[in-house]
């Protein structure tokens, strides 16, 4: 439903979900104007399950000044590694996107018919890579999520947002007057009342609003190592690497902590969740405890991650995993964001669909929700980012084209038991 007009700056608007898009927007609309937001989480961010997260990173943020701007400390986050895309297939449709963007640009990416070319770049890169096609990226890096999602919190804080965590933060369900949301009804039973509530809650949305059609909860397999400091320094100089066939992904060692990170950038796993209101069977991640302590992974993702290093970083593909789990991507069906009103409930605003990308446009991401929010969109990103009705338009999330391997598998119940 379209807000004629603006909505109000002093009625109170609860935020639902402290992750990038929860944070992002709160602090935008904070800077225009809105006095009353409450952001609601399970913990306070940066949340231990969210999508990207570096695990036990010490703080590399310092603030000399207080109002720095956010763009300033973002780009300071950007470690100077670069990005490498290695490909088997020279007509891949996502590069083919993204080399078309980048001519446009007046850039380009330097290429390799035969992969083993950029060990001239890398020297600290032993793989084979020969029987791969690359690209690199001179402008592309890696960003603290943990680091930049601390920072975004103190930020909201620093503006006035108020913050409501642990049982109070738990929203179990949205409040119904009719075609109107009211409110939030939260774990301890309290009900929490809004003029408008912004739903930010990334995979976990389904449990609270039908969405399955237009963004659904996917979790990617992510590993661990801890390195030495002289293995990690080894590997100190190479680029961020993915291989766009496995999807497979890998991070130089994060310098405070020389952990080494793989991931698999991919169509992932889902599973079947009950639903508190009535009942439906949706996929999300675990609501009531973090979904990062158990450290478990369906068996061929293990394995995945480990071919994925024998082929990346072959030195490392034998050391013991230090932690390993599924990360929660919200899938939409073209990797499209979905920032929109509910078309039919009042007082709802809805802003997920991260599709496995979101972070990245952590200092830009508000200002988007926010212009849309207060309908300044222009129509053609409004309607990319349109929530569709369940009815018709695409059920199954392709994504942007970035991923590889396997397709999606639903868990079975007794890999389900162990996330
Ligand atoms: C390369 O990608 C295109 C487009 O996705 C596909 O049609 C073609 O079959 C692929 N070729 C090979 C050799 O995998
Ligand atoms: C990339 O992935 C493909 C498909 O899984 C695999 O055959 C190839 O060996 C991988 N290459 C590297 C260097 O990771």
């Amino acid at each position: 439903m379209e807000n004629p007009t603006s909505p109000s700056h002093t009625r109170p608007i609860l935020i639902i979900g402290a992750g990038v898009f929860g944070l992002s927007t709160a602090l935008e609309l904070s800077s225009r104007g809105y006095r009353d937001i409450t952001v609601l989480d399970r913990y306070a961010p940066p949340v231990p399950d969210g999508s990207k997260p570096n695990t036990q990173i010490q703080s590399i943020l310092s603030w000399r000044r207080k109002h720095e701007r956010l763009e300033d400390t973002i780009q300071r986050l950007l470690s100077p590694h670069r990005l490498r895309h290695a490909i088997r297939n020279l007509s891949h449709p996502y590069i083919a996107k993204a080399l078309e963007i980048n001519h446009a640009q007046g850039k380009a990416f330097d290429e390799f018919a035969d992969g083993n070319g950029l060990k001239r770049l890398y020297p600290d890169l032993r793989g084979n890579y020969g029987n791969l096609h690359a690209y690199h990226n001179t402008e592309g890096g890696w960003a603290d999520a943990e680091g930049s999602i601390r920072y975004l919190s103190y930020q909201c804080t620093q503006a006035g947002v108020s913050f409501i965590t642990e049982k109070r933060g738990t929203v179990l369900s949205l409040r119904r007057e009719g075609s109107q949301i009211v409110g939030v009804t939260v774990s301890n039973g309290e009900f929490i009342p809004a003029s408008m509530v912004i739903l930010c809650t990334g995979a976990w949305s389904n449990l609270l609003l039908d969405l399955s059609h237009a963004a659904s909860a996917s979790g990617q397999p992510i590993g661990f190592i801890q390195l030495t400091p002289d293995e990690a320094r080894s590997i100190q100089r190479i680029p961020v690497m993915i291989n766009l066939s496995s999807g497979i992904f890998v991070f130089p060692p994060h310098p405070g902590t020389n952990i080494l990170k793989v991931a698999r950038h991919s169509y992932g796993f889902a599973t079947s969740m009950r639903r508190y209101e009535d009942g439906k069977t949706v996929s999300s991640p675990k609501r009531d405890s973090n979904n990062a302590d158990r450290s478990f992974l369906p068996e061929e993702a293990d394995k995945g991650l480990r071919d994925g290093l024998q082929q990346l970083l072959p030195e490392f593909a034998n050391h013991p995993w230090l932690n390993r789990r599924l990360c929660w991507y919200t899938d939409t069906p073209e990797g499209d964001f979905v920032i929109d009103y509910h078309p039919v409930l009042e007082g709802l605003f809805v802003a997920t669909g991260g599709a496995g990308h979101a972070f990245k446009f952590l200092p830009i991401l508000g200002r988007y929700v926010a212009d849309r929010f207060e309908g300044r969109l222009s129509s053609e990103i409004k309607h990319k980012w349109r929530l569709r009705l369940p009815e018709g338009e695409g059920k199954v999330k392709i994504g942007d084209g970035s991923r590889a391997g396997p397709p999606l598998r639903v868990l079975t119940m007794e890999e389900q038991s162990k996330l």
